[in-house]
């Protein structure tokens, strides 16, 4: 017998993120949208009301006429699973209610990425990350618990030096990114400010980047000790983070060496550093964001901290 599929509810179901966790849950084998959450300005909408143009529309067919609901609990009579496409400004105490009421919560703002015993997750790099939940059970005696993904741009980072950290170790990482403007959430960045132009500023990613590469490297309980730098910039692309990126190993390996570990564009020695770099390119939405958000909980179910 087939078993039944999960309910999921997104927060934030109208924004850039939340349009994208409806898209990408939509034919999902273990989970259905059943329900999506957003501001006062969308509660009681339909959902097709609700989003622009970012959305399938195909997926509108059968969710259209969802009514939008509030970002609580209470809105809710079943179990869910919790997708939280909502802006940090909000998300912190939004997502511990839910988190209280018994739900797990799947987060993609940055309230919780760095609490202690808040998986920050990225599936193919730190899957062993996922028992932190049990920590944060029994400290908060929550029914529910929160897993954070990290940002996008780390996301994408961390996938890459996932092989040369564990073959060589890492001692120094600089990265440079050219990020496209769905990063910004929607409607984002002003047209008169991107087109054409080239943004030398995102505020609080290089900071993020710098600490959540750590916190994802790391064991479960201690963070990696690599000197990251980062400078990030907005370009005129839709989606696709590109980062250039400079590795000093703590082994000193050559890039035919690291090429035996990694598949990535260019990787080339690095003389500045006396270590390689590379290019690597990630969708924001999709390896970052959402999916990686998706990624996440198909693995707490897999190791049945959901039933
Ligand atoms: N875009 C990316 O590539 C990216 C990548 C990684 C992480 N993130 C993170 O994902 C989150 C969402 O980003 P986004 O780009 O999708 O933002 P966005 O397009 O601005 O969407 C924000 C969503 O949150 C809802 N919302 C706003 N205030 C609310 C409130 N007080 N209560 C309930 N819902 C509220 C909005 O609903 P209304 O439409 O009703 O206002 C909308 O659905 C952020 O934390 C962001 O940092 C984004």
């Amino acid at each position: 017998m087939v078993p039944a599929k999960k309910k999921a509810v997104v927060l934030g179901a109208t924004g850039m993120m939340g349009q994208k966790f409806v898209q990408l849950l939509a034919n999902h084998p273990w989970l259905e949208v059943s329900a999506v959450a957003a501001s006062d300005k969308s509660v009681g909408k339909p959902y097709a009301a609700t989003v622009g143009g970012q959305i399938q529309r195909h997926v509108l067919d059968d969710l259209g006429d969802l009514q939008v609901v509030e970002a609580t609990p209470r809105a809710l009579d079943d179990p869910y699973i919790v997708f939280s496409a909502l802006p940090t400004e909000v998300a912190g105490p939004i997502e511990e209610d839910f988190a209280k009421a018994g739900f797990p919560v799947f987060s993609n703002a940055s309230s919780h990425r760095m609490d202690h015993d808040v998986p920050l997750l990225n599936p193919e790099v730190n899957a062993e990350h996922a028992s932190l939940v049990e920590a944060q059970k029994r400290r908060t005696q929550w029914d529910g618990f929160i897993v954070a993904n990290p940002n996008c741009t780390t996301a994408i980072l961390s996938l890459s030096l996932k092989p040369l950290y564990d073959r060589f170790g890492l001692e120094t990482v600089i990265v440079s990114t050219m990020q496209a403007i769905s990063g910004a959430g929607y409607p984002g960045v002003a047209s008169l400010d991107i087109l054409e132009n080239v943004i030398p500023f995102i505020r609080n990613e290089e900071e993020k980047v710098e600490r959540e590469t750590n916190k994802i490297l790391g064991t479960p309980t201690k963070p990696a000790t690599i000197t990251v730098s980062a400078s990030c910039q907005r370009v005129p692309t839709i989606h696709g983070h590109i980062e250039a990126v400079f590795a000093k190993t703590r082994t000193p390996t050559s890039p035919e060496e690291a090429a035996k570990s990694m598949s990535v564009g260019r990787l080339r020695r690095d003389s500045a550093l006396n270590g390689i770099k590379y290019i690597v390119l990630g969708h924001n939405l999709v390896r970052g964001g959402a999916g990686c958000s998706i990624l996440n909980a198909e693995l707490l179910m897999a190791q049945k901290y959901i039933q």
